[in-house]
């Protein structure tokens, strides 16, 4: 790695960003993901709208695109175990929600019936960049149970033992590889509306 980019990871590495769940569902199918790229993306109390960033090979992310519906959920510190189950491995191979009680009233995107809070989305916007997809969705339902600080990725990792994190490691160099090519490509064909100078 370049002097910047070391840099740029030790600059990363300082901040502890909340995990989010991220689920979703068409008719036969659903799913979910831990995320740190969930952000607010909009000024106006009024229009609260959020912007989800997924690789673009993660089964929820499928999921997203079929739906247009997600539903975001923060964790509480004592669910480090719900975390895990939806980052250890793809939904591709199983499904993560078989053994989590959901508050099942939304049809295409599962509500974890125990979380921190959770935001209900309606995609109205999708990009593709090779390395990400990134989705803006306004919020239709939004609840708050807990008072607490949510579950942060810092807690989170430092109780995983060795061979989650090597899984974990495992999983995020997986994704660089089948991406890297994907960004090129993007790169080169970026569309006029996207491009800046
Ligand atoms: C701390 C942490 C943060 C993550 N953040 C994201 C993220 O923002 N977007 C994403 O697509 N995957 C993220 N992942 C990876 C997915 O959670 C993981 O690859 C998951 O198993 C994909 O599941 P799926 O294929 O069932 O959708 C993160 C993983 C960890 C451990």
């Amino acid at each position: 790695m370049t002097g910047a980019a070391n840099k740029a990871e030790e600059i990363f590495r300082s901040l502890d960003r909340e995990l989010w769940v991220v689920t979703s569902a068409t008719q036969n199918d659903r799913g979910g993901l831990l995320a740190t790229w969930v952000s607010q993306a909009s000024l106006n109390p009024q229009k609260p709208v959020i912007l989800v960033g997924l690789a673009p090979n993660h089964h929820t992310t499928r999921l997203v695109r079929e739906s247009g519906k997600l539903a975001v959920h923060l964790l509480d510190t004592d669910q480090a175990d719900v975390a895990w189950n939806f980052c250890r491995d793809s939904g591709k191979q199983r499904d993560k929600l078989a053994n989590i009680d959901l508050s099942s009233h939304t049809a295409y995107a599962p509500i974890l019936a125990r979380c921190h809070s959770f935001l209900l989305g309606r995609v109205f916007a999708c990009v593709e960049t090779g390395e990400r997809s990134y989705f803006w969705a306004d919020i239709l339902e939004a609840e708050k149970f807990s008072q607490s600080a949510p579950l942060c990725e810092r807690q989170f990792l430092q109780g995983c033992d060795d061979e989650q994190i090597r899984t974990l490691k495992a999983d995020k160099q997986g994704d660089i590889a089948l991406q890297t090519k994907l960004e090129e490509e993007f790169r080169e064909s970026i569309p006029e509306w996207l491009r800046l100078h």
